[in-house]
């Protein structure tokens, strides 16, 4: 086994806050980025951000912000998320970051030099929800016959990567590493999907402002996916002065990854990879998604529970062992609040808390806090061995769900012994019952030592107070030393015992919740989300006529206009809307505009108020009167 492991997230678009998806893709990498730690070998863990591309474009726009603004506020969030929740990753990639950049075009003019790149014209559909570029056969009335999402029309010029060239070469690659495409069933479906043959790939836009410059041509960006792959060896330093990471990490161990960008990561990705000459990841793994059954949530409660509010309620590592336990691994699986307070309750309060602070305390009440002479009595040594065995095999396999269920055997057997075994009784029973009191304790405290090494990549922090409480927090930690039976010295003085998960009570927690807040994610407005009519008019909503409109230089998207309020002085607004009107049609034409708006800059250019569009997409529909009013009319 190679004691090196290279373990990459996805990047995470910056259009969106995190949610429970995302929380899922990075817990589990850094699942096993720790497990891999615990046994001892040397990981690089990587994490970061995607934040080009026109869906970012988009979202900047339409909150009135540089893109660059909103990458930040996102970013700000997604450090506070992984701080909360205990990721130990070693590196954070913003695509937005000059290293990036520079990894960026570096591959690309290895691509180049391969002759693999080629000028051309991209005439087809693009999908800008999952930025990719979608065959006529996928589209049906506008939309993408999969995903249900409405697709536009691109008609711009690009540069193309070969990638109908791959097509053999990435079949060979597969077929000679069944491993490399994770669970089986991804496997096969991206091999089929090769099969069917590949068509070259756009590779560059030339129709948004926000991306990482073409290699020696202005007019183009590089393409979203292929600037965002790039981040797996950007971070490790390739094509800058120092390598040494590159050489040392690359190429991953494992790229993590949810099974919607799958493809990107198999075929794209690889290709880029063979045609730059640079090694091939040794296994991407494909998780499934989480899914949220209304039914069933709206049932009992009627709505969700944000992931902020459990971890704020049950800690990070309740949410993270929920996750990892509760989803097997490459499948789909439900969230819902149930789920999450019956394992709680279950699984951390009972299996695990109860079993180590029965132990604890009655070492403390029998023993004076001190551990025992070891024994191995009973059936627990033989049943943490087989523990220990199990997890190991299960997380080598991929199967984090299966290691925790070995982990819970090793706990059912600790306190299936202390129910046989009574100490409670014995200890009224003379020296001789004090013999088989600590026997029991030494064996039960002995498996939680080794339970606390098997839930330390779950949950590191409940894993530390659990040492803590065992007296053993300086003692190092790692894998080989729990197969040891007999670690635990006699002697040691044991921590403050306190409840590891305190018990809920299920019925009043959701009471609360749905109390606290009402319908917090469900589509119904409440009487708190509802404006109030004088709120609703401190919009102030105004017609206005186009005077002059020019597009904005060096954007493809913006026109600045000067709009007539029937104020003294015209207004100046700059909007988002080139892609569906010229500059010069729009002078005469009449809008309605939110007039007291604070100012912003958008490319530089100062806008005093926002106009008002239907969005189809990202296609912008003007709103209009239907007939000519003076301008200054109020809309109401
Ligand atoms: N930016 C791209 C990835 C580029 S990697 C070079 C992207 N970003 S994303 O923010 O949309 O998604 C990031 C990850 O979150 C993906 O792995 C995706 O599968 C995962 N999830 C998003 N929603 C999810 C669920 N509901 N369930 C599980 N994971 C899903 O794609």
């Amino acid at each position: 086994m190679s004691d090196r492991y290279y373990i990459t997230t996805p990047i995470y678009y910056v259009n969106d806050m995190p949610h429970i998806g995302h929380i899922y893709t990075t817990v589990m990498a850094d699942i096993f980025a720790r497990y891999h730690r615990l046994r001892g070998a040397e990981v690089r863990f990587l994490t970061g951000t995607d934040e080009h591309g026109q869906k970012i474009e988009k979202a900047a726009l339409d909150q009135g912000i540089e893109p660059i603004e909103l990458a930040d506020r996102v970013v700000a969030r997604y450090h506070g998320l992984w701080k909360t929740l205990g990721i130990s990753h070693d590196d954070f990639i913003r695509t937005s970051e000059d290293r990036h950049k520079r990894a960026v075009e570096t591959i690309i003019r290895r691509i180049t030099a391969n002759g693999d790149i080629y000028k051309g014209d991209y005439e087809g559909w693009y999908l800008a929800a999952d930025e990719a570029f979608i065959p006529d056969s996928q589209v049906k009335d506008g939309h993408d016959i999969e995903s249900g999402r409405p697709v536009e029309r691109l008609s711009e010029s690009s540069y193309f990567f070969r990638l109908s060239a791959y097509q053999d070469r990435l079949l060979e690659w597969y077929r000679a590493n069944p491993e490399c495409i994770r669970p089986r069933t991804r496997y096969n479906e991206v091999v089929s999907f090769v099969e069917g043959g590949l068509r070259d790939l756009s590779i560059s836009r030339t129709s948004l402002t926000w991306g990482v410059p073409y290699p020696d041509d202005d007019e183009h960006l590089v393409y979203v996916w292929l600037d965002a792959l790039t981040n797996y060896i950007s971070a490790l330093g390739f094509g800058s002065d120092d390598e040494s990471l590159y050489d040392r990490h690359w190429p991953a161990s494992m790229h993590l990854v949810g099974k919607d960008i799958l493809r990107f990561h198999c075929v794209y990705w690889p290709a880029f990879l063979m045609s730059a000459g640079l090694p091939l990841p040794k296994a991407i793994v494909g998780h499934g998604w989480w899914l949220r059954d209304e039914a069933k949530m709206s049932k009992s409660v009627g709505n969700v529970v944000r992931p902020d509010a459990l971890i704020e309620r049950f800690g990070p590592d309740a949410l993270r062992y929920f996750v990892a336990r509760e989803m097997a691994f490459g499948q789909d699986a439900t969230f819902s609040d149930e789920a999450f307070l019956e394992r709680f309750n279950a699984d951390l309060a009972n299996a695990l808390g109860n079993t180590a602070s029965r132990t604890l305390s009655m070492t403390g009440r029998y023993l004076d806090g001190r551990v025992p002479a070891p024994s191995g009595d009973g059936p627990v040594p033989a049943a943490a061995q087989s523990a220990v065995e199990g997890y190991r095999e299960h997380m080598e396999n991929g199967k984090p769900h299966r290691a925790l269920e070995s982990a819970w055997q090793l706990l059912k057997a600790i306190d299936g012994y202390i129910q046989e075994q009574q100490p409670w009784a014995r200890a009224k029973d003379g020296d001789a019952g004090m013999a088989l009191v600590e026997s029991t304790l030494y064996v039960s405290l002995e498996g939680l030592r080794i339970i606390s090494l098997m839930i330390e990549p779950f949950m590191p922090t409940i894993a530390m107070q659990l040492r803590r409480q065992l007296g053993i927090e300086d003692a190092p930690r790692n894998l080989d030393a729990a197969v040891e039976w007999g670690g635990l010295a006699e002697g040691t003085q044991i921590g403050k015992t306190e409840p590891l998960f305190p018990r809920v009570d299920i019925a009043a927690y959701l009471k609360e919740i749905t109390m606290e807040s009402p319908a917090a994610d469900t589509e119904k407005p409440t009487e708190d989300d509802l404006l109030s009519i004088d709120q609703f008019f401190k919009t102030k909503l105004v017609v206005g006529t186009i005077r002059e409109a020019e597009q904005v230089p060096k954007s493809k998207k913006l026109i600045r206009l000067m709009v007539d309020l029937g104020e003294p002085e015209l207004r100046q607004l700059v909007a988002g809307i080139a892609e569906r009107y010229q500059a010069e049609d729009l002078v005469g034409r009449q809008i309605v505009v939110v007039a007291n708006l604070k100012p912003a800059k958008l490319m530089g250019v100062q806008s005093q108020g926002m106009l008002l569009a239907a969005n189809v997409e990202s296609a912008p529909f003007l709103l209009s009167p239907d007939a000519e009013v003076p301008p200054g009319t109020v809309v109401s």
